[in-house]
């Protein structure tokens, strides 16, 4: 089969396409033929292996896993001998978060891995694009567990992870003010956004405004610039290390500052009830996945090009096959 491999850190030409063996399933596996999957932030981290602490997970010398990709969605060609919940011919979607390989035309996945039929309605290239940030979002959002009442911002509301936060905080019941650029602001307003704000033009800390959370999806924003935004109690979520690694620091500090404004900077899970729910929020018409571009596998370096310049909108897709 052909899979975008990488034997050595680095940037993103050290991204090959090859022809490697194909995986065969274990007894608790499916082997899945690929039609769609993505490049996105985590996989940029794991080839470049930045920052240095990825090496943690992704090997202290040279790369575990030599074919990247976390989100999928494809075909079950194969099932092993214990599975009971997926068939040969299967639409499946999810995210390979424990193995990677989803960047080739056929990965294997346990069958608890976080996987799912996909809704009838999506097609390949959006069920791939579905996951990954609506979990990284879901992972904050749970975590303060939003509901009706509450007012939040979402910085960085065009990525993957803003883009399925804007909406996964209006399913909450949120009231949802929107930060992006210019160019984004029409497609931010159609996430069904209540207010949005052009970066460019204002500045959502100097309004006058209080609010009780507000998400940093793109880790461009800071604690000390919005602190005053917040109301007392509320919180600053981050999805980055930040400056220094200020803010994996700043939420253990302000963590044991009773109702002190807090920044959390949680780690994600990627569970299989999580797919399950984005599939019903897919289903009810509550989520879909912003595509920015596609790119057919074989141009998986200006894939990762693309997604290093840190303006992707929403997400960017491979087509596989
Ligand atoms: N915690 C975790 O486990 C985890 C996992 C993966 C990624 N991450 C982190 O999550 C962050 C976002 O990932 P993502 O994939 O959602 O990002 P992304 O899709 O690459 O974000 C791109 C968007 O960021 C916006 N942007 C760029 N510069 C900006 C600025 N200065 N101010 C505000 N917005 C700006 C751009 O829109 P505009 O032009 O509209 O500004 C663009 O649409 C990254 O920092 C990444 O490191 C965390």
């Amino acid at each position: 089969m052909k899979a975008a491999v990488h034997t050595r850190y680095g940037s993103p030409d050290v991204l090959r396409v090859e022809e490697v063996p194909p995986p065969s399933p274990a007894d608790d596996e499916v082997l899945i033929l690929v039609h769609a999957s993505t490049v996105n932030r985590t996989d940029c981290g794991m080839r470049s292996a930045k920052p240095f602490i990825t090496r943690f997970f992704s090997g202290w010398r040279r790369p575990k896993h030599q074919i990247l990709g976390s989100e999928v969605a494809g075909v079950v060609e194969a099932v092993g001998a214990s599975v009971t919940e997926f068939r040969v011919g299967d639409r499946v979607f999810g995210v390979n978060m424990a193995d990677y390989g989803t960047n080739a035309e056929h990965v294997c996945m346990k069958e608890r891995a976080p996987l799912a039929t996909m809704p009838p309605t999506l097609t390949f290239d959006e069920a791939a694009a579905a996951t990954d940030g609506a979990i990284l979002a879901m992972t904050y959002l749970r975590r303060v567990g939003l509901h009706a009442g509450q007012r939040i911002v979402v910085y960085g509301a065009s990525g993957a992870i803003g883009s399925a936060g804007v909406q996964l905080a209006k399913h909450y019941g949120a009231h949802v003010t929107a930060v992006c650029s210019t160019p984004n602001v029409e497609l931010v307003r159609s996430l069904g956004a209540d207010v949005v704000i052009d970066y460019l033009r204002d500045d959502f800390t100097t309004n006058g405004e209080t609010y009780d959370f507000v998400f940093d999806a793109v880790g461009k924003h800071s604690f000390r610039r919005c602190r005053r935004s917040l109301v007392p109690g509320g919180a600053y979520m981050v999805t980055d290390l930040g400056f220094l690694w200020q803010n994996p620091f700043l939420a253990l500090l302000t963590s044991r500052l009773r109702r002190h404004r807090k920044v959390l900077f949680p780690l994600p899970s990627y569970t299989k009830e999580k797919v399950a729910f984005i599939k019903q929020l897919i289903e009810a018409g509550e989520f879909k996945p912003v595509i920015d571009r596609r790119y057919p596998l074989a141009d998986i370096v200006e894939a990762t090009k693309y997604v290093e310049t840190q303006q992707k909108v929403g997400n960017v897709v491979i087509t596989v096959g």
